[in-house]
């Protein structure tokens, strides 16, 4: 017996970095075995802000999904899909959309900070400020009991509750109410101390191979008091540290002890930690190369997965229909 049903979605950004694993695709892979999942490619609502350039949106999707499943998602355990291969997203959105409070939306923090922050976009369209309702229409669609998300989406859920219930009271009981499942969350710096974002091209990707994970460690920012090999370090202030702590958790301690007293040098740190980092990404990248190989192969499991999510999809429109006396 599955514990309950489960949807997330990502946007399509192309290759994942450890960041990504460690804050949202560890738990997605955690979740697949307890609950039945439904993981999508959010490409829709890539277009809310970057309608203006959608060259990269294909190839963006394959090498994400190339890393889920290198990653460990199981293709057969979860409906692996893209958003819109499934279009009854879009019914269900447009009917949303008409029970939907403007000020539900104008108020929501997300919309609000990132019209500032895009200023430079023009994102005061109809898409953008129904974000929320699309990602609504996302999950209701499948009757999701929880939704695996960090802290940033809680006001998105916090609206669909909302939706559900409404559409509940307004026509019949059709929809669960769905949870937030917060993600656990492993905070990982980028190699120059500040969060791991691609745009500020400080990650590390899924796909790094030998000769990036040694660069990128290499870039790390360590201790800057530390200018001699046997000078004393803090390691609480060191990059090299926390991924030390993350990835090579049994050592840690040990290092710890040897940066404090000045009998580790930077170097020989380092050197340790591209050891572990590759023995924990070179499988992953090993299966990604083999995935590759598959000519076709994730197109396939897109395929596969989007005709699983349309069938749920398609039986959730039908009540949902029938509930407004809408024609089917
Ligand atoms: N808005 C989410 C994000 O930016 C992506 C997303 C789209 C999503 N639809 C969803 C997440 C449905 C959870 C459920 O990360
Ligand atoms: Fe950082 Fe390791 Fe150097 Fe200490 S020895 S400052 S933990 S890199």
């Amino acid at each position: 017996m599955k514990k309950g049903r489960i949807l997330s979605g990502m946007r399509p950004t192309g290759k994942l970095h450890l960041g990504n694993l460690l804050g949202a695709l560890d738990n997605w892979v955690r979740l697949q075995d307890d609950y039945e999942c439904f993981y999508m490619v959010a490409d829709w609502h890539a277009l809310t802000t970057g309608y203006e350039e959608t060259d990269s949106i294909r190839r963006d999707t394959k090498q994400m999904v190339l890393d889920w499943l290198s990653a460990g998602l199981d293709p057969e355990k979860n409906a692996l899909f893209v958003q819109s291969q499934v279009k009854e997203h879009a019914e269900l959105y447009l009917l949303l959309s008409m029970i939907t409070p403007i000020s539900w939306l104008e108020r929501c923090p997300t919309y609000k900070d990132q019209l500032q922050q895009l200023e430079n976009r023009n994102i005061a369209t109809h898409g953008f400020l129904g974000y929320p309702v699309l990602q609504t229409a996302d999950i209701i669609i499948y009757k999701a009991t929880e939704v695996p998300v960090g802290e940033d989406q809680a006001a998105h859920l916090e609206i669909s509750r909302e939706l559900a219930r409404r559409f509940n009271h307004l026509y019949k009981k059709v929809f669960p109410e769905p949870k937030i499942l917060l993600n656990k969350v492993t905070m990982l710096p980028g190699v120059d101390g500040r969060k791991m974002s691609k745009s500020y091209r400080n990650d590390i990707t899924l796909a790094a191979e030998e000769k990036e994970i040694k660069e990128k460690v290499q870039q790390m920012v360590t201790d800057p008091a530390r200018i001699r090999k046997d000078d004393k370090g803090h390691p609480e202030v060191c990059v090299v540290y926390r991924f030390q702590e993350i990835f090579n958790a049994e050592e840690s301690e040990e290092i710890n002890e040897q940066c404090r007293s000045g009998t580790i040098g930077c170097v020989s740190c380092k050197n340790l930690l591209i050891k572990r980092l590759c023995e924990e990404l070179l499988p992953i990248v090993e299966k990604r190369k083999a995935l590759e190989r598959k000519e076709g192969y994730v197109e396939e499991v897109l395929e596969y997965g989007a005709e699983r999510a349309r069938k749920v999809a398609s039986e959730t429109l039908e009540e949902v229909r029938e509930a407004m006396k809408i024609y089917a």
